[in-house]
């Protein structure tokens, strides 16, 4: 075997489990493995997990934070103008700099795939071209899917539906859309067709920006589930956001969630974004605004968090750790209950990577070697402490090592150090 690991205990509460790889897969899984590794690594009991997954991500944007001024009030409205401001200034190498730099966080944080949406109103498409040179360039350790965005809407932007096609002429994965943001709830709703016709056509994915609003009457998620069953896109279809599910009527709901069900729609919530930018108009109660996450997953709908933004015109804050991602998402929902929390650790790992669609990803045989060693015991313990990634591992190798947790105490008659687990 090139590498075994012995001792990890896994996300499905079993302990005690060596896992042996070879050639790049896992060639074996179980207690007391009797193979010989060329390296062996001892997890100590700790979660050794299949890599994160951020289904959410704006690439093009990460990591101008500051550029060409920061956003001082924070909002929702202040970041699209700030991005307006920003666009006509960007430069491909400062584009690709930028993406290089949050995949080299990525990796240290064990997020080994990203779906990122890339703005495709810009006629001369220069993000497109960035982030298709960064998917070449870390495709050897990344996988990054790109979705094409038309940022200020299909309909509503002269020319994003031939520059969105030409796009995905050029190499861009999956088709993008924004119907709340166009002119009418007719035009949102003539936009989510006229996407989810092209993408049937052309056997691509969707991935909608979907009611990202507080108005509990933007319901263009229902047209989206409608269009997805009406062109059989079952399964390949994701609705982003979906935060003015937050506010609609209970019985409107519960007509609604069948639908997304039946349509096999994926929902992506972003938790950090969703928190911070929703509810802005209220006074007191203020909104929380994310989707209804646990009834969406109660209803057997796929759910993930996504990371939305780092360091951009719209989220000064975020470092490409999912685990944080979901702490909030835990957090927000109020899903502390055992199994809900366990539900948040699946929606940042094993629901995302369905959503894309990534192949051989897994803890079993035969699946890709893609496995993060983490400072904890439990999904649970990892969600709590944002562990630390003792061990990045991709196709067997090893791409990213962090120091455990440990703080050094000069207190008397204490112990020398304290880990923040839980010593018995
Ligand atoms: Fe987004």
């Amino acid at each position: 075997m090139d590498l075994v690991i012995r001792n990890a205990s896994l996300p499905d509460g079993r302990r005690d489990i060596d896992i042996a790889i070879a050639g790049g897969r896992i060639a074996a899984l179980g207690p007391r493995l009797p193979v010989r590794g060329a390296r062996e690594l001892d997890a100590a009991g700790d979660l050794v997990t299949p890599p994160f997954v951020d289904a959410h991500f704006h690439m093009d944007a990460t990591l101008s934070y500051g550029l060409p001024r920061v956003n001082r009030s924070g909002t929702l409205l202040e970041g699209i103008a700030l991005w307006g401001e920003l666009k006509p200034a960007l430069t491909q190498d400062a584009l690709i700099e930028r993406a290089m730099q949050y995949c080299d966080w990525a990796v240290a944080r064990g997020l080994l795939a990203i779906r990122s949406h890339v703005d495709i109103c810009d006629d001369r498409l220069l993000a497109v071209e960035a982030l298709l040179e960064v998917r070449r360039r870390v495709a050897p350790y990344l996988d990054l899917q790109l979705v094409a965005f038309p940022q200020d809407g299909v309909l509503r932007s002269p020319g994003a539906f031939d520059n969105l096609k030409r796009a995905i002429g050029m190499g861009v994965d999956v088709v993008g859309g924004i119907p709340h943001f166009e002119r009418t709830m007719a035009d949102g709703a003539a936009s989510v067709r006229l996407l989810c016709e092209y993408a049937a056509e052309q056997g691509l994915r969707v991935d909608m920006h979907c009611d990202e609003s507080d108005d509990p009457l933007s319901r263009h998620i229902e047209t989206l589930a409608c269009e997805t069953q009406r062109l059989g896109l079952q399964g390949r279809v994701s609705g982003s956001h979906l935060t003015s599910m937050h506010s609609m009527d209970n019985y409107y709901v519960s007509k609604l969630l069948p639908l997304i069900r039946e349509a096999g729609v994926a929902a992506i919530a972003n938790p950090l974004i969703n928190i911070t930018l929703q509810g802005r108009h209220d006074s007191y109660p203020k909104r929380r605004g994310m989707t209804r996450v646990p009834e969406l997953m109660a209803a057997g709908v796929e759910v993930a968090f996504g990371h939305d933004c780092a360091m951009d015109p719209w989220y000064s804050l975020g470092s490409a750790d999912m685990l944080e991602v979901a702490h909030m998402g835990l957090h927000v929902a109020q899903m502390t209950g055992q199994e809900a929390m366990l539900q948040c650790f699946m929606a940042v790992t094993e629901n995302p990577a369905r959503i894309l669609g990534l192949e051989g990803y897994g803890l079993a045989p035969g699946c890709h070697a893609d496995l993060v060693l983490l400072d904890a015991a439990t999904p649970v313990e990892a969600i709590r402490l944002r562990a630390a990634r003792r061990v990045v591992i991709r196709r067997g190798v090893v791409l990213s090592e962090t120091a455990p947790t440990q703080a050094r105490l000069h207190l008397p008659e204490r112990a020398a150090h304290t880990r923040f687990r839980l010593e018995r």
